[in-house]
């Protein structure tokens, strides 16, 4: 569908996080991309000339170190990542204008520009810094900000560091920062995240931050001093105006003038901080305006909380959509996420909503309105002007819908944008039960009035779907199709009875059909199992089988082995095969090197409890000392299975 615009309402320019390549991103991360992609398919057919920009955030040490244990050089690594996620946002129908890459050339050029030009001017200084260091987060913290010796943000352990770097003056635009909140007081949406930037971060006072990194190798080199590459979120943030062609050296593209500043930077709660602190503090001193405003979702999460894969639980679109198809899933979560809270997901929550909203509600009534028409008119659907009083509440729904999803939009609040607009579809249900165009077709002078009837829910419904448009897209298209009617122009949304004769499908297809719960979550229950039995496919690697010689209970009474639970587990770098554990034994807590990384990732193994020899003589492995071993049966063809307890008993249990 493409709709003909001829009032245009100014430029939109609205972008998402650019999301990290260190793995497939779950259903979270892509929650994001369809949040913000209704967003733009909203204005765009609001009238809007609208650029949409995501793409992949592909630097850092957390990429590096993932590269490596994948045997991958880290540019292998990103081209791999970063094409899945443009796949996983192709498949959700996620219609960015562009799709940016921090590995790209012009990227990375205009961010060495901006550092020197940092450095140059003063903003930046060399220095060294002394703290600790939190990998995953790519952080330096003093001793002073850690919680519990621990990192604040992210709770992991961190590392001692020292370290000649590059720093920015942040406390120097502290103030001026203070003051654009002030004078924009809906640059930070919604305003609870406000405050917790003004109460824990400006507040207390901005450090300087610090800018580069020297410790690995896998990030943008500053060009006048390549000990250095740039610290990962100056240069990820930089990605809003490189995009759109910003250089840094005065022959800004086009599309930058127009487009900045960005209307509206879509981000989850987590990285609010960095799009509403550091980055206007860049820009001022870069002196380009600033955003016009950052809105802060909240999280996606399972029902035991955060999706994680040591878990097991990390849901993932593609899974999703072939199981509901995109436009259901795409509905799902919009309609779950609260405006300024998390929301969940669950596969059953998915099933309910299909079958309650998609199915029941909408699909239900225009397939009613198709059957119907068919039925008493051939499909053909025509305004007779047989006028009600009753009709009058129907035509009030849909043409006031317009300007109460418009505003909802403008504040971010998507899922009651939705259900505004489900209102119209519900409303139209309830007038087909008042007027009973199956009791009025049974009278020849009650033809003219059915087909007002008719006509009314037609007319209802092209309004509806074309509110409903940005948000399943595909399935709006098929309905207008269906029903023989154009898309309609957002500035017709207010009026009534616009829609000339039309003639509807004689072979309506089902849009959303009722799914019977208990035989789908049969069927995810498989694949999730078999997911999981792929996860932990063993590899061949032989062990010595042939038969050994008799021998007494007392040398099998030699032999001391316990329950262990894995309570963390790493590959260890230098082997292919050897993966270290770590396990509790009751009280004790032991370190074991065990050659099953060719059968197991460390993530499947973290939690489980196997059975483990205690009383052999530790020996060193690979540099580490290895306090027993891990028991696996194998087979012929060499697959692994280790050995768990039939059911649940505790750590440090013997084994007799
Ligand atoms: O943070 N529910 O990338 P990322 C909803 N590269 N949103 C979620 C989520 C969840 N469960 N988990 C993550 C980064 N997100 C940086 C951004 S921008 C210059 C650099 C959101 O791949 C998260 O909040 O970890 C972020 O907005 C986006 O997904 C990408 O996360
Ligand atoms: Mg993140």
């Amino acid at each position: 569908m493409h709709l003909e615009v001829t009032n245009l309402k100014g430029k939109y320019y609205i972008t998402t996080a650019i999301a990290y390549t260190s793995g497939k991103p779950h259903i979270g991360n892509t929650y994001e991309a369809i949040l913000a992609d209704s967003m733009a398919r909203f204005y765009r057919l609001d009238g809007y000339d609208v650029r949409f920009q995501t793409g992949t955030d592909e630097h850092g040490q957390k990429i590096e170190e993932k590269a490596k244990n994948a045997n991958k050089t880290p540019q292998q690594f990103v081209d791999g990542v970063a094409s899945e996620i443009r796949d996983i946002w192709d498949m959700v129908g996620v219609s960015y204008d562009k799709f940016i890459r921090t590995t790209d050339n012009d990227h990375v050029k205009t961010v060495q520009r901006i550092f020197k030009k940092l450095y140059e001017q003063g903003d930046i200084y060399k220095g060294s810094y002394e703290g600790w260091y939190c990998t995953p987060c790519e952080s330096f913290w003093t001793e002073s900000q850690l919680k519990d010796g621990k990192c604040p943000d992210c709770g992991r352990e961190v590392k001692k560091a020292n370290e000649e770097a590059y720093f920015f003056k942040m406390s120097k635009y502290a103030d001026r920062l203070m003051k654009y909140y002030e004078d924009n007081p809906d640059f930070i949406v919604p305003v609870s995240r406000k405050n917790e930037m003004v109460n824990n971060f400006l507040k207390p006072g901005l450090q300087d931050l610090c800018v580069s990194r020297s410790s690995f190798k896998w990030g943008i080199p500053v060009d006048f001093d390549d000990k250095h590459v740039v610290y990962v979120w100056l240069d990820a943030l930089t990605n809003y105006i490189t995009g759109l062609g910003y250089t840094a050296d005065g022959n800004d593209d086009q599309l930058y003038k127009d487009y900045w500043p960005c209307n509206v930077h879509v981000v989850g709660k987590d990285i609010v901080r960095f799009h509403t602190i550091y980055w206007p503090i860049f820009l001022m001193a870069l002196d380009i305006p600033l955003p016009k405003q950052v809105y802060g979702h909240g999280w996606l999460l399972q029902e035991g909380g955060k999706m994680s894969k040591s878990k097991g639980n990390v849901i993932y679109a593609d899974d999703l959509v072939k199981f509901f198809g995109k436009d259901a899933v795409r509905y799902y979560v919009l309609t779950a996420m609260p405006h300024d809270n998390d929301g969940i997901i669950t596969w059953e929550s998915v099933i309910e909503t299909i079958n309650s909203d998609l199915a029941n509600v909408f699909g239900n009534l225009v397939s009613r309105t198709i059957a119907m028409s068919n039925k008493y008119f051939d499909g053909k659907v025509e305004n007779t002007n047989v006028k009600e009083a009753i009709d009058q509440e129907l035509k009030d729904v849909a043409t006031s819908a317009y300007a109460k999803v418009s505003k909802k939009m403008g504040e971010y609040k998507i899922s009651d944008a939705i259900s505004e607009i489900m209102s119209i579809f519900r409303r139209a249900n309830k007038y087909i039960d008042e007027t009973a165009p199956w009791v009025l077709a049974k009278e020849e002078s009650n033809r003219g009035r059915l087909a007002t009837v008719l006509y009314n829910l037609v007319e209802t419904l092209s309004i509806g779907l074309a509110l409903l448009t940005p948000f399943i897209p595909d399935t709006c298209k098929k309905a207008f199709d269906m029903l023989g009617v154009t898309a309609r122009d957002y500035q017709d949304l207010d009026k009534f009875g616009l829609t000339e004769t039309t003639k509807v499908t004689a072979t309506p297809e089902i849009l959303f059909a009722r799914l019977d719960s208990a035989k789908v979550m049969e069927q995810v229950n498989k694949m999730i199992e078999e997911k999981n039995k792929e996860q932990a496919k063993p590899q061949v690697q032989l062990h010595d089988h042939s038969l050994k010689p008799q021998i007494e209970i007392d040398d099998f009474a030699k032999v001391q082995l316990k329950i262990a639970k894995v309570i963390a587990c790493e590959k260890i770098e230098k082997s292919k095969k050897l993966l270290k554990l770590t396990v509790q034994l009751g009280e004790e807590t032991r370190t074991v090197v065990s050659g099953i990384a060719l059968a197991y990732s460390p993530e499947y193994l973290i939690g489980k409890k196997l059975m483990m020899v205690t009383n052999l003589k530790p020996c060193k492995l690979c540099g580490i000392m290895s306090e027993g071993m891990i028991v696996c049966a194998e087979n012929d063809k060499g697959e692994l299975a280790f050995l768990t307890p039939e059911r649940d008993i505790e750590d440090g249990s013997q084994v007799f």
